[in-house]
């Protein structure tokens, strides 16, 4: 069924922007082992919105009940390739809508027969503003890998701050997709789906995790130009975490990142 291309879409309309680089980056790790690569712009095929076609005519015919060439394009090229790459911007937390709204109907006419079911794949969100939803935006992306009953590796959590470390890592993830391809690897069942869909990183944060993980990343990448309270800052807000001072940890964990914001700007 599926051939050995490891295909990357760009969910995002700017189409030289950061997802565009982290997909192309996984492509290229791809492309190093030698696996056939494709990139597709979702800007050149937007699905249109689920009109709903109760009841599920759509998931009896594996088919949108309403003309979508769009969606036929890319589920065409998706339920043909080794691995895929899917790559958006994160917009207020969430996935771009061109990618919100290819998922949404890719599962209601492929969630019940599975037929990407294996099949290795890696999503990026990548916050280019203020960082926030690094990964809230992440978990729409590794919900829809997990309906599909996809073998999902990463993610990287991928902001304008430390891009240069999540391209480096993206490569590295490409590759690793690419040892994957052909041998697909279903799960034995939904236990095992869910337990390995829980075990990976990241994607369980809380607000506050997600918000220590961003102060965390805003101080690492700024290395020696980090003001020295930012580093002091984000351990008296583990410390009062681990002791359930929730708020005040938060209080901590912003002052960390503005602080942040603003040596960023004077780098
Ligand atoms: C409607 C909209 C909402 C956005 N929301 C967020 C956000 O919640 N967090 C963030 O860090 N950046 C946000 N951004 C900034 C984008 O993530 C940023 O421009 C990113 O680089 C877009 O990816 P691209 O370069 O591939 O287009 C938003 C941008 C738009 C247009």
């Amino acid at each position: 069924m599926g051939d050995s291309t490891v295909l990357g879409l760009v969910g995002s309309p700017n189409r030289n922007g950061k997802t565009n680089q982290l997909v192309t980056a996984a492509l290229e790790g791809a492309a190093d082992r030698g696996a056939r690569v494709e990139l597709v712009q979702m800007a050149d095929h937007v699905v249109n919105a689920c009109k709903d076609c109760l009841p599920s005519e759509c998931e009896k015919n594996l088919k949108c009940t309403y003309e979508d060439a769009s969606l036929e394009y890319l589920t065409q090229k998706i339920l043909t390739c080794g691995a895929l790459v899917l790559g958006s911007p994160v917009y207020w937390s969430e996935t771009s809508g061109m990618v919100k709204f290819l998922m949404i109907k890719m599962t209601r006419i492929y969630a019940r027969t599975a037929p990407l079911k294996g099949v290795p794949t890696l999503g990026f969100a990548v916050a280019g503003g203020s960082g926030n939803g690094l990964v809230s935006g992440l978990r729409p992306l590794y919900h829809f890998f997990q309906t599909m009953q996809m073998r999902a590796i990463g993610p990287v959590p991928s902001t304008r701050f430390n891009l240069n470390s999540a391209l480096q890592r993206s490569r590295e993830l490409g590759a690793e997709l690419t040892g994957m391809v052909g041998a697909q690897q279903p799960f034995a069942g939904l236990e095992e789906r869910l337990a390995w869909y829980d075990s990976l990183p990241y994607l369980d944060l809380n607000r506050t995790g997600e918000r220590r993980l961003l102060a965390g990343i805003i101080t690492a990448e700024l290395g020696d130009n980090a003001d020295l309270e930012m580093a002091r800052g984000l351990a008296k807000a583990d410390a009062l975490l681990a002791e359930g001072r929730q708020i005040e940890a938060l209080a901590e964990i912003t002052r960390v990142y503005e602080t942040g914001i603003k040596d960023w700007g004077r780098r």
